[in-house]
């Protein structure tokens, strides 16, 4: 029996190799090259194999369980569940003690300065979450598309993966923060360099969503990675908890009939790390906690108060729609980190500092890189 195991291990393993080093050979890169790159070759790879191949190979996924199940070993896999534990030190800055209350009140969240980093356990620390560069971020994302679908708190995400990705300072980044910030409208970008393709899409009901992902559908055709959320919209203009339900649990039906491999996703279960790796890298933008008070408008005050927030965020519970209530999307839990992070550093309430989504980004790509080492 523990032969057979064994057996089981090592032909998992060989078959590994094969995945990772023959597809590697063949595009011309070595492994003695720095681990980044070694990871986005392998996500590249994983990505391709998924995309490409899954239609034509319907054995592939039994094939992709026996290589995952060898490397279950690698203890990162576990990291994946840590990778939300964002701690916040936010103080005043230098300049604070000139602040007055003649100033507009709302700009005060601009005189503390936010920093974060993964928290400081000793479990963490073993999960090496590291603040990708922008060169980092660029080999991991190089040639792939990324589609970001959602309302405003997706356009800030947005923003800050250009910012990672182009550079803060560059004359691209103006004119990006320029066109993004067009109401209500989409945005495409391909960063030439690195051959990323970028798709920023107006959605601000769960219903655009699901017919975004129907057209994937259509179209064959399905972004590398995908980030999406929405909520508020719905909260402000409909109020109503068990219709935003409704229509969660319409597009986890849609998003898992995309998947090639949905039927190996367990239903009912937390997945657990020994769960191949779907093709598409999918992620949900949770919603941030807001502050009542702060809201800029009676109409938001009295309808996105705290039950009905706790309503919305019960129904996307229900709705078994994120990875780790057994869905096919993995949070980015915008919760903690707006909760963590706090009223400083939100300036009406709901849109939250740059620094917000500066971490959702690195906890985002910090995902691909466990995602991708852990298929291959
Ligand atoms: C408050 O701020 C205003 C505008 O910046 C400034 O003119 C004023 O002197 C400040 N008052 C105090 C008491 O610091
Ligand atoms: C306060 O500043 C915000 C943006 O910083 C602006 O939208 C708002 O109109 C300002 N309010 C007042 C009363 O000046
Ligand atoms: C503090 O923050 C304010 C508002 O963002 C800024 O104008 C000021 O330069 C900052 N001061 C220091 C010392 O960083
Ligand atoms: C992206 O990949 C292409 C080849 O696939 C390579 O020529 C280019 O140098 C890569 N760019 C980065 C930033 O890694
Ligand atoms: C990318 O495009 C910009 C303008 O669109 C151009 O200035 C730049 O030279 C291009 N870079 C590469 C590597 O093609
Ligand atoms: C989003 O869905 C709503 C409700 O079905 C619809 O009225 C609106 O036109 C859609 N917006 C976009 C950008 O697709
Ligand atoms: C809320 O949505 C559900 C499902 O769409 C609907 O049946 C119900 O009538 C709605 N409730 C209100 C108060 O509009």
């Amino acid at each position: 029996m523990l032969m057979m195991m064994l057996g089981a291990v090592q032909l998992g393993a060989a078959a590994a190799c094969v995945v990772v080093l023959v597809p590697m050979g063949m595009a011309g890169w070595h492994l003695s090259r720095n681990k980044m790159l070694f990871f986005s070759g392998a996500l590249f790879i994983s990505l391709a194999i998924c995309v490409h191949l899954t239609p034509y190979f319907p054995s592939v996924p039994d094939f992709v369980t026996s290589v995952s199940s060898a490397v279950v070993f690698d203890h990162r896999s576990s990291c994946i569940n840590l990778v939300n534990e964002i701690s916040w030190e936010v103080k005043p800055n230098a300049s604070f003690h000139h602040f007055n209350n003649t100033q507009n009140s709302s700009s005060i969240a601009d005189f503390y300065d936010k920093r974060w980093d993964w928290s400081d356990s000793y479990k963490l620390k073993a999960c090496e979450f590291t603040k990708l560069s922008k060169s980092d971020a660029s080999d991991l994302l190089n040639g792939s598309w990324v589609v970001i679908a959602g309302d405003s708190q997706a356009r800030l995400f947005t923003l800050s993966l250009l910012n990672l990705i182009l550079g803060p300072q560059s004359q691209r980044m103006d004119s990006v923060r320029a066109d993004l910030f067009k109401r209500h409208s989409d945005y495409s970008v391909l960063v030439n360099e690195t051959g990323m393709k970028l798709d920023f899409i107006w959605a601000p009901y769960v219903m655009n969503l699901t017919n975004l992902v129907m057209n994937f559908k259509t179209q064959k055709n399905c972004p590398d990675v995908m980030i999406m959320g929405a909520g508020l919209w719905h909260m402000l203009h409909f109020t109503n908890a068990s219709d935003y339900d409704l229509h969660l649990h319409i597009l986890k039906t849609q998003v898992v009939s995309l998947l090639p491999f949905s039927t190996e996703l367990a239903m009912n279960e937390p997945v657990t790390g020994s769960v191949p790796i779907k093709s598409s890298h999918l992620f949900w933008l949770g919603m941030p906690v807001m502050i009542n008070g702060m809201l800029n408008t009676e109409e938001k005050r009295a309808k996105m108060n705290d039950a009905m927030w706790h309503a919305y965020d019960k129904a996307l519970g229900d709705s078994k729609l994120l990875r780790q209530t057994g869905g096919p999307l993995f949070l980015l839990d915008f919760q903690s980190l707006t909760w963590n992070c706090g009223p400083h550093c939100t300036s009406d309430g709901m849109h939250y500092d740059g620094a917000i989504y500066e971490a959702a980004v690195q906890i985002m790509l910090n995902t691909l890189l466990i995602e991708s080492h852990q298929t291959l």
